[in-house]
Protein backbone atom coordinates (compact mmCIF):
# COMPACT_ATOMS: atom_id res chain seq x y z
CA UNK A 1 0.00 0.00 0.00
CA UNK A 2 2.72 2.44 0.58
CA UNK A 3 3.00 3.01 -3.20
CA UNK A 4 -0.53 4.82 -3.73
CA UNK A 5 0.34 6.45 -0.33
CA UNK A 6 2.94 8.07 -1.63
CA UNK A 7 1.69 9.11 -4.93
CA UNK A 8 -1.98 10.58 -3.43
CA UNK A 9 0.14 12.55 -0.82
CA UNK A 10 2.73 13.66 -4.08
CA UNK A 11 -0.80 14.68 -5.80
CA UNK A 12 -3.37 16.00 -3.55
CA UNK A 13 -0.61 17.40 -0.60
CA UNK A 14 -1.49 15.61 2.28
CA UNK A 15 -1.77 11.94 3.20
CA UNK A 16 -4.63 9.78 2.74
CA UNK A 17 -6.79 9.10 5.73
CA UNK A 18 -7.18 5.15 5.00
CA UNK A 19 -6.53 2.58 2.09
CA UNK A 20 -9.18 -0.41 0.63
CA UNK A 21 -7.57 -2.88 -1.58
CA UNK A 22 -9.90 -5.40 -3.05
CA UNK A 23 -8.75 -8.29 -5.44
CA UNK A 24 -9.94 -9.73 -9.03
CA UNK A 25 -11.77 -12.49 -8.93
CA UNK A 26 -12.22 -15.88 -10.99
CA UNK A 27 -14.92 -18.06 -11.51
CA UNK A 28 -13.99 -21.41 -11.71
CA UNK A 29 -16.66 -23.83 -11.95
CA UNK A 30 -20.25 -22.89 -11.50
CA UNK A 31 -21.52 -20.07 -14.35
CA UNK A 32 -24.49 -18.15 -14.12
CA UNK A 33 -25.50 -19.77 -10.85
CA UNK A 34 -25.37 -16.95 -8.43
CA UNK A 35 -28.66 -15.69 -9.31
CA UNK A 36 -30.10 -18.66 -9.68
CA UNK A 37 -28.80 -18.98 -5.32
CA UNK A 38 -26.59 -21.76 -7.05
CA UNK A 39 -23.07 -22.82 -5.83
CA UNK A 40 -19.50 -21.40 -7.88
CA UNK A 41 -16.39 -22.10 -6.95
CA UNK A 42 -14.40 -19.32 -7.73
CA UNK A 43 -11.20 -17.17 -6.06
CA UNK A 44 -9.74 -14.08 -5.53
CA UNK A 45 -6.57 -13.66 -7.84
CA UNK A 46 -3.48 -11.35 -6.90
CA UNK A 47 -4.18 -8.55 -8.64
CA UNK A 48 -5.68 -5.92 -6.62
CA UNK A 49 -6.80 -2.44 -6.84
CA UNK A 50 -6.24 -0.37 -3.90
CA UNK A 51 -8.24 3.40 -3.05
CA UNK A 52 -7.07 5.31 -1.11
CA UNK A 53 -9.23 8.06 0.50
CA UNK A 54 -8.56 11.56 2.44
CA UNK A 55 -12.32 13.08 3.59
CA UNK A 56 -12.36 17.45 2.66
CA UNK A 57 -14.39 20.18 3.14
CA UNK A 58 -17.10 20.87 0.81
CA UNK A 59 -19.18 19.15 -1.65
CA UNK A 60 -16.99 17.92 -4.19
CA UNK A 61 -14.94 14.89 -5.00
CA UNK A 62 -11.81 14.92 -6.49
CA UNK A 63 -10.72 11.44 -7.99
CA UNK A 64 -7.59 10.19 -9.64
CA UNK A 65 -6.90 6.84 -11.14
CA UNK A 66 -2.91 6.77 -11.01
CA UNK A 67 -2.54 4.02 -13.71
CA UNK A 68 -3.69 6.23 -16.47
CA UNK A 69 -3.80 9.58 -15.16
CA UNK A 70 -6.88 10.09 -15.81
CA UNK A 71 -8.76 12.81 -13.15
CA UNK A 72 -12.72 13.14 -12.63
CA UNK A 73 -14.44 15.66 -10.46
CA UNK A 74 -17.96 15.14 -9.20
CA UNK A 75 -19.99 17.09 -7.00
CA UNK A 76 -22.30 15.43 -3.95
CA UNK A 77 -25.47 16.94 -5.56
CA UNK A 78 -25.25 15.41 -8.49
CA UNK A 79 -24.62 11.73 -7.93
CA UNK A 80 -27.85 9.98 -9.06
CA UNK A 81 -26.91 10.38 -13.14
CA UNK A 82 -24.25 7.79 -14.14
CA UNK A 83 -22.07 9.65 -16.85
CA UNK A 84 -22.03 6.94 -19.60
CA UNK A 85 -18.62 5.31 -19.89
CA UNK A 86 -17.27 6.78 -16.92
CA UNK A 87 -15.46 4.75 -14.42
CA UNK A 88 -16.53 7.24 -11.72
CA UNK A 89 -19.70 5.63 -11.63
CA UNK A 90 -18.49 2.57 -9.44
CA UNK A 91 -18.20 5.16 -7.11
CA UNK A 92 -20.65 7.49 -7.34
CA UNK A 93 -23.06 4.24 -7.24
CA UNK A 94 -21.30 3.09 -4.16
CA UNK A 95 -22.60 6.96 -2.76
CA UNK A 96 -25.82 6.33 -3.70
CA UNK A 97 -26.55 3.35 -2.35
CA UNK A 98 -25.03 4.12 0.60
CA UNK A 99 -27.42 7.58 0.74
CA UNK A 100 -30.37 4.77 0.21
CA UNK A 101 -28.99 2.99 3.47
CA UNK A 102 -29.23 6.27 5.35
CA UNK A 103 -25.30 6.59 5.20
CA UNK A 104 -24.61 9.51 4.49
CA UNK A 105 -20.52 10.05 3.00
CA UNK A 106 -19.10 13.48 2.87
CA UNK A 107 -16.68 15.02 0.55
CA UNK A 108 -13.02 13.54 -0.24
CA UNK A 109 -10.27 12.87 -2.44
CA UNK A 110 -9.53 9.56 -3.62
CA UNK A 111 -6.89 8.05 -5.71
CA UNK A 112 -6.90 4.49 -7.68
CA UNK A 113 -4.31 2.32 -8.06
CA UNK A 114 -4.79 -1.36 -9.88
CA UNK A 115 -3.99 -4.37 -11.29
CA UNK A 116 -6.88 -6.15 -12.32
CA UNK A 117 -6.71 -6.46 -16.19
CA UNK A 118 -9.92 -3.69 -17.06
CA UNK A 119 -12.68 -5.57 -19.31
CA UNK A 120 -10.75 -9.21 -19.34
CA UNK A 121 -13.29 -10.79 -17.27
CA UNK A 122 -11.74 -10.53 -13.60
CA UNK A 123 -14.23 -8.40 -12.15
CA UNK A 124 -12.18 -5.06 -12.15
CA UNK A 125 -15.62 -2.97 -11.30
CA UNK A 126 -16.00 -5.61 -8.40
CA UNK A 127 -12.22 -4.48 -7.38
CA UNK A 128 -12.99 -1.33 -7.66
CA UNK A 129 -16.47 -0.96 -5.81
CA UNK A 130 -15.08 -2.76 -2.74
CA UNK A 131 -11.84 -1.27 -3.01
CA UNK A 132 -13.63 2.24 -1.89
CA UNK A 133 -16.14 0.41 0.02
CA UNK A 134 -13.23 -0.60 2.05
CA UNK A 135 -11.72 2.85 1.77
CA UNK A 136 -14.87 4.47 3.21
CA UNK A 137 -15.56 1.93 6.01
CA UNK A 138 -12.41 2.79 7.51
CA UNK A 139 -12.41 6.32 6.51
CA UNK A 140 -15.66 7.14 7.92
CA UNK A 141 -16.46 4.41 10.09
CA UNK A 142 -19.31 3.04 8.50
CA UNK A 143 -20.25 -0.55 9.82
CA UNK A 144 -21.75 -2.87 7.54
CA UNK A 145 -21.14 -6.52 7.66
CA UNK A 146 -18.69 -7.86 4.71
CA UNK A 147 -21.78 -9.60 2.61
CA UNK A 148 -23.86 -6.30 3.28
CA UNK A 149 -21.14 -4.69 1.20
CA UNK A 150 -20.67 -6.77 -1.12
CA UNK A 151 -24.81 -6.22 -1.67
CA UNK A 152 -23.74 -2.34 -1.86
CA UNK A 153 -21.58 -3.57 -5.27
CA UNK A 154 -23.97 -6.01 -6.76
CA UNK A 155 -26.94 -3.20 -5.68
CA UNK A 156 -24.51 -0.38 -8.40
CA UNK A 157 -24.94 -2.84 -11.42
CA UNK A 158 -27.81 -3.94 -10.85
CA UNK A 159 -29.74 -0.57 -9.80
CA UNK A 160 -27.70 2.11 -10.62
CA UNK A 161 -25.94 0.32 -14.18
CA UNK A 162 -28.76 -1.58 -14.93
CA UNK A 163 -26.84 -5.16 -14.99
CA UNK A 164 -28.72 -7.67 -13.33
CA UNK A 165 -25.68 -9.90 -12.42
CA UNK A 166 -25.59 -11.94 -9.27
CA UNK A 167 -23.38 -11.43 -5.75
CA UNK A 168 -20.70 -13.38 -7.42
CA UNK A 169 -17.79 -10.57 -8.14
CA UNK A 170 -18.15 -9.03 -5.24
CA UNK A 171 -18.72 -11.49 -2.63
CA UNK A 172 -15.37 -13.31 -4.12
CA UNK A 173 -13.40 -10.31 -3.68
CA UNK A 174 -14.50 -10.19 0.01
CA UNK A 175 -14.14 -13.75 1.13
CA UNK A 176 -11.45 -14.87 -0.87
CA UNK A 177 -8.55 -16.90 0.31
CA UNK A 178 -4.91 -16.72 -0.23
CA UNK A 179 -4.06 -20.28 -2.69
CA UNK A 180 -7.43 -21.59 -2.18
CA UNK A 181 -10.74 -22.35 -3.62
CA UNK A 182 -14.02 -21.24 -2.35
CA UNK A 183 -17.51 -22.82 -2.36
CA UNK A 184 -20.26 -20.41 -2.12
CA UNK A 185 -23.91 -20.98 -1.30
CA UNK A 186 -25.68 -18.14 -3.31
CA UNK A 187 -28.50 -18.69 -1.45
CA UNK A 188 -27.56 -17.93 2.31
CA UNK A 189 -24.57 -16.16 0.76
CA UNK A 190 -22.09 -18.10 3.12
CA UNK A 191 -18.51 -19.66 2.19
CA UNK A 192 -19.29 -23.34 2.78
CA UNK A 193 -15.87 -24.49 2.60
CA UNK A 194 -12.43 -23.62 1.12
CA UNK A 195 -11.09 -26.19 -1.38
CA UNK A 196 -7.06 -26.75 -2.11
CA UNK A 197 -5.99 -26.02 -5.12
CA UNK A 198 -3.88 -28.88 -6.83
CA UNK A 199 -0.41 -27.79 -6.41
CA UNK A 200 1.75 -28.36 -9.16
CA UNK A 201 -1.04 -27.14 -11.59
CA UNK A 202 -1.82 -23.16 -12.53
CA UNK A 203 -4.84 -21.16 -13.60
CA UNK A 204 -3.94 -19.33 -16.53
CA UNK A 205 -6.28 -16.96 -17.86
CA UNK A 206 -6.51 -16.02 -21.96
CA UNK A 207 -8.54 -13.42 -22.97
CA UNK A 208 -10.38 -13.61 -26.56
CA UNK A 209 -9.97 -10.25 -26.69
CA UNK A 210 -13.67 -9.76 -27.84
CA UNK A 211 -16.38 -7.66 -26.24
CA UNK A 212 -19.91 -7.59 -27.21
CA UNK A 213 -21.92 -4.57 -27.28
CA UNK A 214 -24.77 -6.46 -26.42
CA UNK A 215 -22.98 -8.23 -23.14
CA UNK A 216 -25.58 -6.11 -20.68
CA UNK A 217 -28.71 -7.39 -22.61
CA UNK A 218 -27.71 -10.70 -23.50
CA UNK A 219 -27.13 -11.18 -19.59
CA UNK A 220 -30.24 -10.17 -18.41
CA UNK A 221 -31.64 -12.11 -21.00
CA UNK A 222 -29.76 -15.19 -19.59
CA UNK A 223 -31.43 -14.69 -16.26
CA UNK A 224 -34.85 -13.77 -17.33
CA UNK A 225 -35.03 -17.29 -18.86
CA UNK A 226 -33.94 -18.80 -15.67
CA UNK A 227 -36.15 -17.26 -13.65
CA UNK A 228 -39.28 -18.06 -16.17
CA UNK A 229 -38.02 -22.03 -16.03
CA UNK A 230 -38.03 -21.90 -12.16
CA UNK A 231 -41.39 -20.22 -12.32
CA UNK A 232 -42.43 -22.40 -14.79
CA UNK A 233 -41.78 -25.86 -12.11
CA UNK A 234 -42.56 -23.83 -9.53
CA UNK A 235 -46.29 -23.67 -10.20
CA UNK A 236 -46.24 -27.74 -10.08
CA UNK A 237 -43.59 -27.77 -7.20
CA UNK A 238 -44.21 -25.11 -5.03
CA UNK A 239 -40.70 -26.14 -3.13
CA UNK A 240 -39.19 -24.67 -5.71
CA UNK A 241 -38.37 -20.65 -5.50
CA UNK A 242 -35.52 -20.72 -8.24
CA UNK A 243 -33.47 -23.29 -10.18
CA UNK A 244 -31.63 -23.83 -6.98
CA UNK A 245 -34.38 -26.36 -6.20
CA UNK A 246 -34.41 -28.03 -9.42
CA UNK A 247 -32.58 -31.05 -10.28
CA UNK A 248 -31.64 -32.98 -13.63
CA UNK A 249 -34.70 -35.41 -13.36
CA UNK A 250 -37.04 -32.92 -11.97
CA UNK A 251 -36.12 -30.52 -15.24
CA UNK A 252 -36.76 -33.64 -17.44
CA UNK A 253 -40.15 -34.26 -15.69
CA UNK A 254 -41.51 -30.73 -16.54
CA UNK A 255 -39.69 -30.04 -19.82
CA UNK A 256 -42.92 -30.04 -21.80
CA UNK A 257 -43.78 -26.83 -19.45
CA UNK A 258 -41.16 -24.57 -21.15
CA UNK A 259 -39.96 -23.45 -23.90
CA UNK A 260 -37.32 -25.58 -25.88
CA UNK A 261 -35.23 -22.01 -25.23
CA UNK A 262 -35.47 -21.75 -21.36
CA UNK A 263 -35.41 -25.96 -20.90
CA UNK A 264 -31.97 -25.69 -22.27
CA UNK A 265 -30.88 -22.62 -20.19
CA UNK A 266 -32.22 -24.10 -17.48
CA UNK A 267 -30.60 -27.47 -18.31
CA UNK A 268 -26.75 -25.40 -18.56
CA UNK A 269 -27.95 -24.30 -14.91
CA UNK A 270 -28.34 -27.32 -12.88
CA UNK A 271 -25.99 -29.03 -14.74
CA UNK A 272 -23.12 -26.39 -13.64
CA UNK A 273 -24.46 -26.77 -9.82
CA UNK A 274 -23.86 -30.90 -9.88
CA UNK A 275 -20.48 -29.92 -11.51
CA UNK A 276 -19.63 -27.65 -8.56
CA UNK A 277 -20.39 -30.54 -6.08
CA UNK A 278 -18.83 -33.35 -8.36
CA UNK A 279 -15.51 -30.97 -8.95
CA UNK A 280 -15.33 -30.22 -5.10
CA UNK A 281 -14.93 -34.36 -4.14
CA UNK A 282 -12.39 -34.59 -7.10
CA UNK A 283 -10.11 -32.27 -5.77
CA UNK A 284 -10.70 -33.66 -2.80
CA UNK A 285 -9.39 -36.81 -3.74
CA UNK A 286 -6.42 -35.12 -6.24
CA UNK A 287 -8.46 -36.23 -9.37
CA UNK A 288 -7.09 -33.43 -11.33
CA UNK A 289 -7.52 -34.52 -14.90
CA UNK A 290 -11.30 -35.70 -14.04
CA UNK A 291 -12.13 -32.29 -12.34
CA UNK A 292 -10.49 -30.91 -15.50
CA UNK A 293 -13.25 -33.09 -17.63
CA UNK A 294 -15.78 -31.22 -15.86
CA UNK A 295 -14.47 -27.59 -16.88
CA UNK A 296 -14.35 -28.45 -20.87
CA UNK A 297 -18.08 -29.96 -19.79
CA UNK A 298 -18.89 -26.96 -18.28
CA UNK A 299 -17.65 -25.09 -21.57
CA UNK A 300 -20.01 -27.45 -23.79
CA UNK A 301 -22.88 -26.68 -22.01
CA UNK A 302 -22.06 -23.01 -22.24
CA UNK A 303 -22.01 -23.65 -26.30
CA UNK A 304 -24.92 -25.74 -26.36
CA UNK A 305 -27.53 -24.93 -23.70
CA UNK A 306 -26.41 -21.32 -22.60
CA UNK A 307 -25.40 -19.88 -26.26
CA UNK A 308 -22.89 -17.57 -23.78
CA UNK A 309 -19.55 -18.46 -25.30
CA UNK A 310 -18.28 -17.04 -29.51
CA UNK A 311 -16.09 -18.44 -31.90
CA UNK A 312 -12.95 -16.99 -30.05
CA UNK A 313 -13.88 -17.97 -26.88
CA UNK A 314 -14.18 -21.79 -28.05
CA UNK A 315 -11.05 -21.55 -30.32
CA UNK A 316 -9.36 -20.99 -27.63
CA UNK A 317 -11.05 -23.96 -25.60
CA UNK A 318 -10.46 -26.34 -28.90
CA UNK A 319 -6.48 -25.41 -28.81
CA UNK A 320 -6.45 -26.34 -24.62
CA UNK A 321 -7.40 -30.04 -25.69
CA UNK A 322 -4.92 -30.27 -28.40
CA UNK A 323 -1.54 -28.86 -26.69
CA UNK A 324 -0.16 -30.91 -23.74
CA UNK A 325 -0.32 -30.20 -20.16
CA UNK A 326 -3.93 -28.80 -20.31
CA UNK A 327 -6.25 -30.42 -17.24
CA UNK A 328 -9.41 -28.84 -18.57
CA UNK A 329 -10.49 -24.82 -19.84
CA UNK A 330 -13.64 -23.37 -19.99
CA UNK A 331 -15.06 -19.66 -20.42
CA UNK A 332 -15.29 -17.83 -17.00
CA UNK A 333 -17.75 -15.03 -16.18
CA UNK A 334 -20.42 -13.79 -17.61
CA UNK A 335 -19.69 -14.92 -21.41
CA UNK A 336 -20.01 -13.86 -25.29
CA UNK A 337 -16.79 -13.18 -25.29
CA UNK A 338 -14.13 -12.39 -22.32
CA UNK A 339 -11.67 -14.75 -20.71
CA UNK A 340 -11.11 -17.95 -21.09
CA UNK A 341 -9.60 -20.40 -17.73
CA UNK A 342 -6.98 -23.08 -18.01
CA UNK A 343 -5.87 -25.61 -15.75
CA UNK A 344 -2.07 -26.48 -16.70
CA UNK A 345 0.86 -28.28 -15.19
CA UNK A 346 3.06 -26.02 -13.74
CA UNK A 347 5.71 -27.85 -15.46
CA UNK A 348 4.27 -27.19 -18.61
CA UNK A 349 3.25 -23.58 -18.16
CA UNK A 350 5.98 -21.94 -20.76
CA UNK A 351 5.48 -24.29 -23.68
CA UNK A 352 1.42 -23.94 -23.20
CA UNK A 353 1.15 -20.48 -23.19
CA UNK A 354 3.43 -19.61 -26.04
CA UNK A 355 1.65 -22.39 -28.24
CA UNK A 356 -2.38 -21.19 -27.52
CA UNK A 357 -1.00 -17.52 -27.92
CA UNK A 358 0.10 -18.38 -31.50
CA UNK A 359 -2.01 -20.66 -32.72
CA UNK A 360 -4.80 -18.42 -31.26
CA UNK A 361 -3.45 -16.04 -33.16
CA UNK A 362 -2.86 -17.61 -36.26
CA UNK A 363 -6.24 -18.55 -36.57
CA UNK A 364 -7.84 -14.87 -35.64
CA UNK A 365 -5.45 -12.76 -36.35
CA UNK A 366 -5.59 -11.69 -32.57
CA UNK A 367 -2.83 -11.43 -29.84
CA UNK A 368 -4.72 -13.26 -26.93
CA UNK A 369 -4.11 -11.27 -23.28
CA UNK A 370 -2.33 -14.05 -21.28
CA UNK A 371 -1.92 -14.16 -17.75
CA UNK A 372 -0.49 -16.32 -15.00
CA UNK A 373 -3.00 -16.34 -12.28
CA UNK A 374 -1.83 -16.48 -8.79
CA UNK A 375 -4.83 -17.43 -5.94
CA UNK A 376 -4.68 -14.04 -3.74
CA UNK A 377 -6.52 -12.87 -0.76
CA UNK A 378 -9.59 -11.40 -0.03
CA UNK A 379 -10.26 -7.70 0.68
CA UNK A 380 -8.48 -5.76 3.40
CA UNK A 381 -8.79 -2.06 4.46
CA UNK A 382 -6.22 0.07 6.54
CA UNK A 383 -6.49 3.18 8.58
CA UNK A 384 -3.34 5.67 8.78
C1 LIG B 1 -20.74 -12.08 -14.25
C2 LIG B 1 -21.68 -11.60 -13.13
C3 LIG B 1 -21.74 -12.63 -11.99
C4 LIG B 1 -22.04 -14.03 -12.51
C5 LIG B 1 -21.17 -14.39 -13.70
C6 LIG B 1 -21.59 -15.65 -14.37
O1 LIG B 1 -19.44 -12.13 -13.80
O2 LIG B 1 -21.23 -10.36 -12.65
O3 LIG B 1 -22.67 -12.22 -11.03
O4 LIG B 1 -23.41 -14.15 -12.82
O5 LIG B 1 -21.17 -13.37 -14.70
O6 LIG B 1 -21.48 -16.74 -13.51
Amino acid sequence: MNEIIEKFAAHFGKAPLAVGKAPGRLEILGNHTDYNEGFVLSAAVSQNTEFAILPVEGNRCRLLDLKRDNKVEFSLDDIENPVPGSWANYIKGVISRLAKRGIAVSAFDGAVMSTVPISAGMSSSAALEISFCYALKDAFGIDLPPTEWARVGQEVENEYLGLKSGLLDQFSSIFGREHELILSDFRSNEVMRTVKMPSDYLLIVANSMIKHNLVDSEYNNRRRDCEAAAAKIAASEPSVKTLRDVSTAMLEQYRELMTPREYRRACHVVGENERVFQAVEYLDHGRINEFGQLLFESHRSSIENFENSCPELDYLIELAQSIPGCAGARLSGGGFGGISIHLVEKSNADDYCRRLSTGFKIRTGLEPEIIRCTIGAGATSRKL
